[in-house]
């Protein structure tokens, strides 16, 4: 694995390693269960990492000098710096709001979920305890990935405190649809606490998307490409399906070791085939209703009695929590009743083990089954499946999986079920049993090159990868804003030219956005400000604005400045005139006014604004889901009227606006840029219509983008109001004199 630059600090609330004390005060180590520990602990092997997690042992009766050997033994043997919390923060932050709260929540399992305000409490007090825990341990420099849904708020505080940082965000479960999510009665100071990371990853595209509309629907912010800004820092979101270190499992299971192991547990004999089980005792990996489709199965094929045998692993999970007690109970009584009802003195239907077994013990059942049965009811991913395939590595073996399982999306040639219709599972079963082994392998072999490209390894280094792509992609950002030396420049480039032209466009450069645009208009101190530069004699100042003329005549025509009305439709002359750029015609109208009113009655919050030779559709209002999707049908319907009429569409900052094509911002402006006395240009604009001003600007102009984003302006600046610091700036430099006429 490729050594980043820099130490990974990995942060999970289980630490890989489990700490037992035991009775004679000795204390055991030995691996965590769960997808989380088995999958990071391989990358923690291979890169120059640390760990930072909850130790879960009780201190309590410990001494300090025996809690600080602890510590010593944690970090130096197994690289890893252990947070001890108290019994309380235990149930509140662990028992309560994560496994209570959100584990229930993000799996679709509403009626599990708790909202308790002190177990929120709790939750926030340990991801602080979390967030001194690290800043102890990071380095300036180091790599920052906080695991999983335990420690949302992390990424936030850690920003607070190292503004700088590199933090990345994975979540190892499903992040639910918008209108789940909704449900959480802390659901933005979630989001807010997960904002704080520079790269948020999940399994799969979809709860990817999930995560978006949440932040844009809950926060109002806006996203592209899979990129948010957020208080002026980008983020970016993706998804990265986490793989499994596959020759581990491949190897494993065919050691004479592990074949003997199976053999001697009497796995490997010819007259009873294997179907297996495993996973950590979970209601969300639909244990009972496995047990009951196997028993379904058993009832309605009785000539498979005494012929299969259901091996099943429940590695015991969360025992502290009420619902997994009772589904513990539920499933101890499944197997007895099913074995009671089909288990005959030579042949019991299912083996049940209720424990965890170790690596080379699981690797040995892998190989010696012919189905693996993995039937979650939802499952962030699922890595048993995974697994199990590696294990069968060029051989046959059929994988049954459910659909509600992160890995479905990866594993299409597994025999894919409905974890919730069990005729389904009943029939995927005997299909699996009954399926000939140049089958299974055809359809092994697709999976396993698959997975034998994306290992565990591959995806961590393409998180790691991103999140230094996500870093130089804000610098990149960043490097064009203008910095106050920069500024300094400007103004006194201002200052020694005899000859200037300011183009400015208006919405988002001059003024923020409102969201209905008649209530744009510019207040006392920004008509103030422009007058104070129209004045000074060496100055043009022209707005070039999207509006239509009676707008820009109203609210400007009291000023000395040009103005550029609809995009540069209409120019106003200097004796007050506005004629049109060159002859248009607007005989097209008609057709896409109906068009988009029919859009409009579709799409609440819309509506059409009516201009001389344009029409524009606003959408600032309408859910950023529906205008994207409405946004791609429009243009599709548009396409032939465009082609009939020589028109184009212009994009801005949420609104379509159609208008004859070549007719832009850029060729208005042009018609002031060409006047060979200037030595001073200044361009500003904030939108994709601004960018052909920016375009047609000679070389030595000042070009300004207003806000965050893409754009080929050579500076950039935060706000509107930073933009219009500088100005009253220049403003103030012509009111001084500096201005040699
Ligand atoms: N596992 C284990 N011993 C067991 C049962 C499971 O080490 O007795 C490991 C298994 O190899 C896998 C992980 O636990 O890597 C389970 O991960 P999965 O993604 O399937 O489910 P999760 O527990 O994370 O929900
Ligand atoms: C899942 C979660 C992990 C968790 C594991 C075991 O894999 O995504 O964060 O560690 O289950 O659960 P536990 O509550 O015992 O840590």
């Amino acid at each position: 694995m490729q050594e980043p630059a820099h130490r990974l600090i990995i942060v999970s609330n289980r630490l890989p390693v489990s700490v037992e004390r035991g009775p004679d005060g000795s204390t055991l180590f030995s691996p965590s269960v769960g997808g989380l520990a088995t999958g990071l602990d391989s990358v923690h092997d291979a890169y120059d990492s640390h760990w930072v997690g909850w130790a879960d042992v009780d201190i309590g009766d410990m001494t300090l000098a025996e809690v600080a050997d602890l510590t010593r033994t944690i970090s130096t043997e197994y690289r890893c710096t252990p947070v001890f919390l108290s019994t309380e923060d235990v149930e509140g932050y662990y028992r309560g709001f994560s496994n209570r709260t959100i584990w229930p929540l993000f799996h679709y399992f509403t009626r599990y979920a708790e909202f308790d305000s002190g177990m929120w409490e709790a939750y926030e007090r340990v991801n602080r305890t979390f967030a001194e825990a690290v800043c102890e341990v990071a380095r300036p420099g180091d790599v920052i990935w906080v695991q999983d849904y335990q420690l949302m708020l992390l990424p936030s505080m850690l920003r607070e405190r190292i503004p700088d940082a590199t933090i990345g965000w994975f979540l190892h479960i499903p992040f639910p649809s918008y209108e789940i999510f909704r449900i959480l009665p802390w659901r933005r100071e979630v989001l807010r606490g997960l904002l704080g990371a520079d790269l948020v990853g999940f399994h799969t595209y979809d709860y990817a998307r999930h995560f978006i509309t949440s932040c844009t629907r809950l926060l109002g912010l806006e996203e592209q490409t899979g990129r948010l800004i957020v208080d002026e820092r980008l983020v970016v979101v993706d998804a990265f399906p986490m793989g499994i270190d596959y020759e581990r499992y491949r190897d494993a299971a065919r050691t004479p070791e592990a074949i003997s192991e199976a053999e001697q547990i009497g796995l490997r004999t010819e007259d009873c085939e294997v179907v297996l089980s495993v996973d950590r005792l979970d209601y969300t990996k639909g244990i009972p209703e496995r047990l009951r489709a196997f028993g379904a199965f058993l009832d309605r094929y009785p000539e498979w009695r005494g012929k299969v045998t259901l091996v099943c692993v429940a590695v015991p999970s969360r025992e502290g929590v009420e619902t997994y007690r009772q589904l513990k109970m539920e499933i101890d009584e499944l197997v007895g009743s099913i074995n009671g009802r089909y288990g005959t003195l030579e042949w019991t239907p299912i083996r049940y083990l209720n424990r965890s077994l170790p690596l080379e013990t699981l690797a040995a059942m892998y190989g010696a089954a012919k189905v693996a049965l993995v039937t979650p009811l939802r499952d962030g991913m699922n890595l048993i499946a995974k697994e199990y395939l590696a294990a069968h590595d060029g051989q046959g073996g059929v994988l049954v999986l459910s659909e509600m399982a992160g890995a479905a999306n990866e594993l299409g040639e597994a025999l894919l079920v409905n974890p919730f219709d069990r005729d389904q599972i009943v029939e995927a079963l005997r299909e699996a049993l009954l399926m000939d082994e140049p089958e299974a392998r055809t359809r092994n072999a697709l999976m396993q090159r698959r997975l034998r490209r994306y290992t565990v390894a591959k995806w961590a280094a393409e998180f790691l990868g991103a999140l230094e792509s996500a870093k130089t992609e804000q610098a990149g950002l960043d490097a064009r804003r203008l910095d106050p030396e920069q500024q300094e420049a400007l103004i006194s480039a201002y200052r020694k030219a005899r000859r200037r032209l300011l183009l400015f466009d208006y919405d988002g450069t001059l003024v923020t956005f409102s969201s209905r645009p008649e209530e744009a208009s510019p207040g006392p101190d920004l008509r103030e400000l422009l007058r104070r530069l129209a004045e000074d004699p060496a100055n043009d100042l022209v707005i070039v604005s999207g509006r239509d003329r009676d707008t820009l005549e109203a609210w400007f025509g009291g000023l000395d400045v040009g103005l550029v009305a609809e995009h540069g439709v209409w120019l106003r002359t200097a004796d007050g005139d506005w004629v049109t750029v060159e002859p248009m015609s607007d005989q097209w109208k008609p057709r896409v006014a109906g068009l988009l009113e029919m859009f409009v009655d579709r799409t609440p919050g819309s509506f059409v604004e009516e201009k001389d030779y344009s029409l524009v559709w606003h959408y600032r209002q309408v859910n950023d889901e529906l205008a994207r999707a409405r946004v791609v049908e429009l243009k599709g319907s548009l396409a032939s009227v465009m082609s009939d009429w020589n028109l184009a569409i212009m994009e801005g900052d949420k609104v379509l606006e159609v208008k004859v094509a070549d007719v832009n911002k850029g060729r208005a402006a042009h018609l002031w840029m060409c006047r060979e006395d200037l030595d001073f240009i200044l361009v500003a604009g904030d939108d994709r219509t601004d960018e052909d001003m920016f375009d047609v600007a000679p070389e030595g102009a000042w070009t300004i983008k207003v806000g965050r984003g893409p754009t080929q302006a050579g500076h950039s600046v935060r706000n509107v109001s930073q933009f219009r610091a500088l100005l009253t700036d220049l403003a103030d430099v012509s009111r001084k004199g500096g201005t040699r006429v």
